[in-house]
């Protein structure tokens, strides 16, 4: 099955080819950050038109770059939530007119789904099955992940998701939009000074985790530290290491109780590399493997939308005519 994906839930334009027997064929993405950058945040409107201007000219690009034509490929997949409404709608639009024009079956792709398949890009693939940490600007949620479309979700967030938690810290520290890999970059100047940062709801069994107090736990301490360059390193470290050791705790617990070995984990924060080495040598003292993707594929893109949709192709699924989106769809 080769199909072609869209991508335009929140910022990011990114459109792709994947082949089930040959893998991504071609792929290519367009960041707004620069567009949004000036609001310290995304500005759903602009992001709309953004993505109107931006995705015709990306899929010409990628159709160029594979060497192939729309005779090529067996289906278009889009990303019908959760995101932006009207951001969605663009690609839904798009792909839902590009299948019925070049009367192809159309495929509806959930954006999450999308993440959790991302380290499937990679070689070796993760087989199935396997728990799946999924940590991006809007979720937080540990998953057990049996085959395509078969999801139990294991724990999520009460409050702040991990990535919305870094943009949000960073953002108090006066680090400019988007946050996350800012506050990261700064922490790896960062010393152990000795702060005592909570590592929440690791006391009490479970699997569901809470960000906020995270946020205030550092602006109280930011209020006492220092304000130069390497004060502002240290409590970007100390947060940090708090919201991994957290991750990894509960990444443990979800392993241990689905008596599984191996992990996957996607999103954007799964970017972060104290997370991804600190994970990696958990996991692997208990004799289990850590997938993820390169990097370009943690953040939103094409690439895991369209191999989301050529596995949902592949197990005889498509979707019918009418355009839909979910802005919020829970997995
Ligand atoms: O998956 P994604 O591109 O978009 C959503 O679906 O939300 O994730 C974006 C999130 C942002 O919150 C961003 O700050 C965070 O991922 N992020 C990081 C890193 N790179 C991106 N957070 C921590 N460390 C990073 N290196
Ligand atoms: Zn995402």
């Amino acid at each position: 099955m080769r199909v072609l994906g869209i991508e335009t839930s929140c910022d990011e334009t990114g459109v792709a080819i994947y082949d089930t027997e040959n893998g991504l064929l071609g792929h290519t993405l367009y960041s707004q950050v620069k567009l949004h950058a000036d609001y310290g945040g995304v500005v759903p409107e602009l992001a709309s038109r953004d993505h109107v201007r931006k995705s015709i000219p990306l899929i010409h690009e990628v159709f160029k770059q594979a060497q192939l034509s729309s005779d090529d490929i067996d289906g278009v997949a889009y990303t019908a939530g959760p995101g932006l409404v009207g951001a969605l709608l663009v690609g839904a639009c798009l792909g839902r007119s590009l299948a019925y024009g070049w009367d192809k079956p159309a495929i509806a792709v959930h954006h999450m789904e999308g993440h959790l398949l991302a380290p499937m890009l990679e070689t070796p693939q993760p087989q199935f099955p396997f728990i799946a940490l999924l940590v991006s600007g809007g979720h937080t949620q540990l998953v057990d992940v049996q085959g395509i479309g078969q999801y139990q979700l294991l724990g999520e967030s009460l409050d702040d998701a991990a990535g919305e938690a870094f943009d949000k810290t960073a953002k108090l520290m006066g680090l400019d939009y988007p946050g996350g890999p800012r506050l990261a970059k700064l922490a790896q100047q960062g010393k152990d000074v000795g702060y005592q940062f909570p590592r929440p709801m690791t006391d009490r069994p479970g699997l569901d985790f809470s960000f906020s107090g995270l946020k205030t736990f550092t602006a109280n301490t930011l209020a006492k530290a220092g304000t130069d360059q390497q004060s502002l390193a240290d409590v970007a470290l100390a947060f940090e290491q708090a919201v991994v050791d957290t991750l990894v705790i509960k990444c443990q617990r979800a392993l241990k109780q689905c008596g599984r070995k191996r992990l996957v984990i996607a999103g954007g924060v799964s970017a972060n590399v104290r997370l991804r080495e600190q994970l990696q040598s958990a996991v692997q003292k208990r004799g289990g493997e850590v997938f993820y993707p390169r990097p370009a594929f943690c953040t939103d893109n094409g690439a895991m939308i369209a191999l989301a949709g050529a596995l949902r192709l592949q197990a005889g699924q498509s979707t019918d005519l009418a355009i839909k989106t979910y802005p919020r769809w829970p997995l």
